[in-house]
């Protein structure tokens, strides 16, 4: 029964958090920190779960966010929705830079504009993805999903590893990477090996699932080595539940016409909004502790696959990571003096 329960509260919307036991509570109305004179980073910030995410941080007073995201037409609507219900004065904190996370030059350009806006960097959301969608390259020949949801946040969490080490000196530094509880629909041999391998067309949800995976290794890498070297940076994965967002109502249509149209509608009524989607990522972005975990809502700590606890594959992950990008970029980045550190 208590396995129902806590499967219904890290899934499901209506009231389900209250089914969680009293510790792994997290209410976004009440529970996070005030945020005055920190700044947070968001990619994927200006829709669905992320831009909940965005939202409760600049009503928790932070003083400058940055939301890296496509669509200037999405952004400007959740500019204007967060100036008609929280005033201009928080509206103005938003500087968006427009950014497609699969190319990673336009990547590492995005983290230097940063970097010459600010000079320290508390909160880093990795939430941005691809949904599960069909099998598709970059014009560089890497799987699209990899591209965006694994390549693109590594490079840009590479290039602002200064500014997060420096505000780590004096202040807790938090790393949220969104993941979802699909990273189990990996397939069991996946082995980070080769570009061929990544470049296997696995259907849309293997193919979303792998790179999910990948953010829950990445994350607990990170842990492993930056976390370890600098105590003040936590870094966490999390899924957010089952949320409503443009991703599971309309980007699912491409891969799955027919069940897309009917599905959505159908658990509709039974999904979270993103107010409760955004919970596990504000806990992970403001309030936790810990380092290294995977959490599902409102703050339940999951173990998560057995592949994702696997330490060795997560080495294995960055090794095939740094080596593409070398392979695809090396002109434009490392052979310029960016080795790609990536702690
Ligand atoms: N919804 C769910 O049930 C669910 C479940 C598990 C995990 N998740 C994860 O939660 C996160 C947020 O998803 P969501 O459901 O809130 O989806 P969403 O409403 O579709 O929002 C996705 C966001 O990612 C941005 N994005 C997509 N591709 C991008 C790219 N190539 N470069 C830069 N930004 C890009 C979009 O920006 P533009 O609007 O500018 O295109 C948008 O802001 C994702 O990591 C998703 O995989 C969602």
């Amino acid at each position: 029964m208590d396995k129902v329960k806590t499967s219904i509260a890290e899934n499901l919307g209506g009231i389900s958090h209250k089914l969680a036991d009293k510790a792994d509570q997290f209410d976004i109305n009440h529970d996070v920190p005030d945020l005055s004179g920190k700044v947070a980073l968001i990619t994927g910030g200006s829709e669905g779960i992320g831009y909940a995410v965005a939202y409760t941080l600049l009503k928790a007073n932070v003083t400058k966010m940055f939301i890296v995201s496509m669509k200037e037409d999405v952004k400007d609507h959740a500019v204007e929705e967060i100036r008609q219900n929280l005033g201009s004065e928080y509206s103005n904190k938003v500087v968006w830079l427009q950014c497609d996370l699969s190319d990673l030059p336009g990547v590492t350009e995005v983290a230097k504009q940063v970097r010459n806006q600010t000079d320290r960097l508390d909160i880093l959301c990795l939430n941005a993805a691809r949904g599960i969608m069909t099998y598709q390259l970059t014009d560089y020949g890497l799987d699209r999903h990899m591209a965006i949801n694994h390549f693109g946040h590594v490079t840009l969490t590479s290039h602002l590893l200064p500014l997060l080490k420096k505000t780590s000196d004096t202040d807790t530094v938090r790393i949220h990477m969104q993941s979802s509880r699909s990273h189990e629909d990996a397939p069991k041999d996946v082995r980070f090996e080769s570009l061929d391998e990544l470049n296997t067309d696995l259907g849309p949800n293997g193919q979303y699932g792998r790179s999910k995976l990948a953010v829950l290794l990445y994350a607990r890498y990170l842990d492993a080595h930056l976390h370890k070297e600098y105590p003040n940076i936590l870094i966490n994965a999390t899924h957010p539940g089952i949320v409503q967002t443009k991703q599971s109502m309309q980007d699912i249509k491409e891969p799955y016409p027919t069940v897309g149209q009917a599905m959505p509608l159908a658990v509709k009524y039974i999904m979270k909004d993103i107010w409760m989607g955004c919970v596990s990522t504000v806990y992970a972005a403001t309030a936790t502790t810990k380092s290294g975990q995977y959490i599902c809502p409102p703050a339940i700590v999951e173990p998560g696959s057995e592949l994702s606890q696997n330490g060795q594959l997560g080495e294995q992950l960055m090794k095939l990571t740094r080596q593409i990008v070398k392979e695809k970029f090396g002109a434009q980045s490392v052979e310029k003096g960016c080795p790609l550190t990536d702690y």
